[in-house]
């Protein structure tokens, strides 16, 4: 488990990590995987294929040609130019919505721009959805290295959390510089209800007591970037940072029952664990509960084998795009 201070380590030292967790030698690129945008970090064996499996809930078709993460660099362009924003403005409107979209669908027919610009994919979303994202996107823009998901995950949970039933509220645990809680909060926004508590002790916080190497160019701590990211996106009044542990703030935690519990925090068996079973008594029934890295082996064994026949939860909808894998919270 992580010790209160976190130090710095660099990623050499990172993958040579001695941990029971790491007898298996195949693990060590749990730590390349670990970090696949990190913008100080050479990940020479980045194994992130990102094949999307499905997505299945309100779209109107799978999302199978959505294109990888690393194909879809480009796609930071888009919404930092002026052709970004009149894109975007011309996706507002639903004549635009329906003409870009065909134009896409062509173009790809044709077998071009198959592998490029993941905002071409946000078309397939329905109108409710697509505004929402545009309306994020005008104001932040995503690049590779602004956060640690690709852009097919982000898309993939802002429709969950958009569409998933309930009253209560969106927690993240794990938070980073805050750019999926914007995609939580604009998926709350959206829908007209819950409020987003973002738990993180914004040092940089890793399993077995070492911290992101890469904390160190946010002066040690993330929370002025993700204020400001927040901000920037409009989210003061809808986002509540809880600054500290999470079995800290599991116990303290002052929102309504969770409707979507997003765990991203410590990857190891133990800390997701934990997390776990800190936080399901938060959830209310029929309330969503996300893990991502479901690639790491820490988080892929918990839920494969310790999650696998527990009756707090249904397996179900499971693996919704690769990384990210979900459960129901039952009655039980
Ligand atoms: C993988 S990053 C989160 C990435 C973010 N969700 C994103 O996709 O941009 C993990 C975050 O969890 C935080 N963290 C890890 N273990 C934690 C713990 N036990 N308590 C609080 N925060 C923790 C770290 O400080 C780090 O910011």
């Amino acid at each position: 488990m992580p010790t209160s201070k976190p130090r710095v380590v660099s990623f050499r030292e990172e993958s040579k990590i001695n941990s029971p967790a790491f007898d298996d030698p195949s693990e060590a690129g749990f730590f390349v995987s670990a970090l696949p945008q990190d913008p100080l970090i050479q990940a020479p064996n980045n194994t992130f294929s990102n094949q999307i499996k499905t997505l299945h809930l309100s779209s109107d078709k799978p999302l199978s040609a959505r294109p990888s993460s690393k194909q879809c660099a480009l796609a930071g362009i888009v919404p930092m130019s002026l052709a970004g924003q009149c894109y975007y403005s011309l996706c507002n409107t639903t004549g635009g919505h329906v003409l870009a979209r065909s134009f896409v669908r062509s173009i790809r027919k044709l077998g071009l721009a198959r592998k490029a610009f993941t905002p071409f994919d946000a078309l397939e979303l329905k109108p409710q959805a697509l505004r929402g994202l545009i309306q994020l996107w005008k104001r932040i823009h995503w690049s590779p290295g602004d956060g640690m998901m690709p852009v097919e995950q982000l898309l993939a949970i802002y429709e969950y959390v958009l569409r998933w039933p309930g009253d209560g509220d969106v927690v993240e645990l794990g938070s980073w510089t805050g750019l999926t809680t914007c995609y939580l909060a604009t998926a709350c926004q959206q829908r007209g209800n819950s409020h987003v508590y973002a738990v993180d002790t914004f040092e940089g916080t890793m399993e077995f007591g070492q911290t992101y190497p890469s904390v160190a160019g946010f002066g040690g701590s993330t929370y002025a970037e993700f204020s400001k990211r927040i901000a920037q996106a409009g989210h003061e009044n809808r986002v509540t940072p809880l600054v500290g542990r999470t079995d800290h703030w599991a116990g303290e935690y002052p929102g309504k029952p969770i409707r979507v519990l997003f765990i991203d925090a410590d990857h190891s068996y133990e800390g997701v664990r934990n997390d776990f079973e800190n936080w399901h008594k938060h959830v209310e029934p029929g309330g969503l509960i996300i893990f991502h890295d479901h690639n790491f082996p820490g988080v892929k064994r918990f839920i494969d084998e310790t999650l696998r026949d527990d009756p707090r939860v249904s397996h179900d909808p499971g693996l919704i795009v690769e990384n990210v894998y979900m459960v129901t919270r039952t009655t039980t």
